[in-house]
C-alpha cells in the first residue's frame, strides 16, 4: 500500500474511522520530522505490531521555549516520506501549526512534579507542550499504542505518566535508543554538529558506559555515579554538561543509596558547541 499523506484533522479521522470499525488496529509514531534510523526503529516496531500505521510529523511550537530553535529546526517532509515508505508506515500525518493550533491554546496537560524536574527545571513549559500535543494527537489519530524512543528518557515517563493519569485507551511502547558505530545516539539535531564537534560527541555514550560499569560494581550512590559521568565529560574540551541526572528509572526520583531501585536512569544533556545533545542509559543494580 502506497504511503498516504494527510494534513487535516477531520481527515485522518474519517481515514481511521472504518479501519476501528473493522476491530483493526492503529499504531502511532508521534515525531518532529527529519527522521532518522531512530524514527525507523519506532516504525519497524509499530509496523510489526499493528494493522495500520500513522506517524505524525508536526515541529510543535509548545514546546520550544522562546530562544529554542523552533524556527530554524530541520524540516525534509520529502525525505521523511521516502524513510517512511520504505519502512512501511501507511499514513503520514503533517499538519500545519494554523491545523493544529487555529487559535492561541489555552488547555494544556500539566503532569506535575515529574514535568518540572531535572530537564524540565532547564525547559520551563517544555514538557507541558509534549504532554499537550501528546494528548491532541491521541485524540485525534485514536491509536491503539503508540512508540517513543527512550533517548527521551524523562519524556517518555511524562507521556506514561500522563495516560495513567488520566486513563487514555492505550498502550505506550518504548523503543531502545538508536546509535551510531561509534555510540553517538541518534537525533535530528545532531546535523547541527560541525565534523569536530561530531568527533567529540561519542564522549556522552562513553560517559553513560562508564557510570553503567560503577554501578555494575556495586556504586549505588547517586554522587558518585555522578562523579564518574562527570569525570569522563571533563577529558572532552568541547563538551560542556548542562544536565547530568541520575534517578531511579521509573518514578525520577532521587536516590537512596542505603534502598536503591532496581534500576538506574542515567539522563544528559551536554552542549557541544551550541548544540544540544541528550543521552541516557537504564542500568539494572546488580
Ligand atoms: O520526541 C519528539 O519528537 C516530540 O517531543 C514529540 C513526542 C513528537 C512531541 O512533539
Amino acid at each position: 500500500m502506497p504511503l498516504e499523506t494527510v494534513t487535516k484533522i477531520a481527515e485522518l479521522r474519517e481515514r481511521l474511522r472504518p479501519v476501528r470499525q473493522a476491530g483493526q488496529s492503529i499504531g502511532l509514531v508521534p515525531t518532529m520530522g527529519y527522521l532518522h534510523r531512530g524514527h525507523a526503529a519506532l516504525v519497524d516496531r509499530a509496523r510489526a505490531e499493528n494493522d495500520v500505521v500513522v506517524v505524525s510529523v508536526f515541529v510543535n511550537p509548545l514546546q520550544f521555549g522562546p530562544k529554542e530553535d523552533f524556527a530554524s529546526y530541520p524540516r525534509d517532509l520529502d525525505a521523511d516520506r521516502k524513510l517512511l515508505a520504505e519502512h512501511g508506515a501507511d499514513i503520514v500525518f503533517a499538519p500545519s501549526v494554523e491545523e493544529m493550533y487555529p487559535r492561541p491554546i489555552t488547555t494544556h496537560i500539566e503532569v506535575e512534579e515529574l514535568s518540572v524536574r531535572l530537564e524540565g527545571e532547564r525547559r520551563p513549559g517544555h514538557f507541558r507542550g509534549v504532554a499537550t500535543v501528546v494528548g491532541k494527537l491521541f485524540n485525534i489519530a485514536l491509536p491503539d499504542r503508540a512508540y517513543f524512543g527512550e533517548k527521551d528518557y524523562q519524556q517518555l515517563q511524562v507521556i506514561r505518566r500522563m495516560v495513567a493519569d488520566l486513563s487514555f485507551p492505550l498502550e505506550i511502547v518504548g523503543v531502545p535508543t538508536v546509535r551510531d558505530v561509534d555510540g553517538v545516539a541518534l537525533s535530528s539535531r545532531n546535523v547541527y554538529l560541525s565534523p569536530v564537534e561530531r568527533a567529540a560527541a561519542p564522549v556522552l555514550s562513553r560517559s553513560l558506559a562508564a557510570a553503567a560499569d560503577a554501578i555494575g560494581g556495586g556504586t549505588v550512590d547517586p554522587q558518585d555515579i555522578e562523579a564518574v559521568v562527570r569525570g569522563v565529560l571533563a577529558d572532552e574540551p568541547l563538551a560542556a554538561p548542562d544536565l547530568v541526572a541520575v534517578a531511579a528509572a521509573d518514578t525520577l526520583e532521587p536516590i537512596d543509596p542505603k534502598a536503591p531501585p532496581p534500576s538506574i536512569a542515567l539522563m544528559l544533556a551536554v552542549r557541544i558547541g551550541r548544540t544540544r545533545l541528550l543521552d541516557q542509559r537504564v542500568v539494572a543494580v546488580p
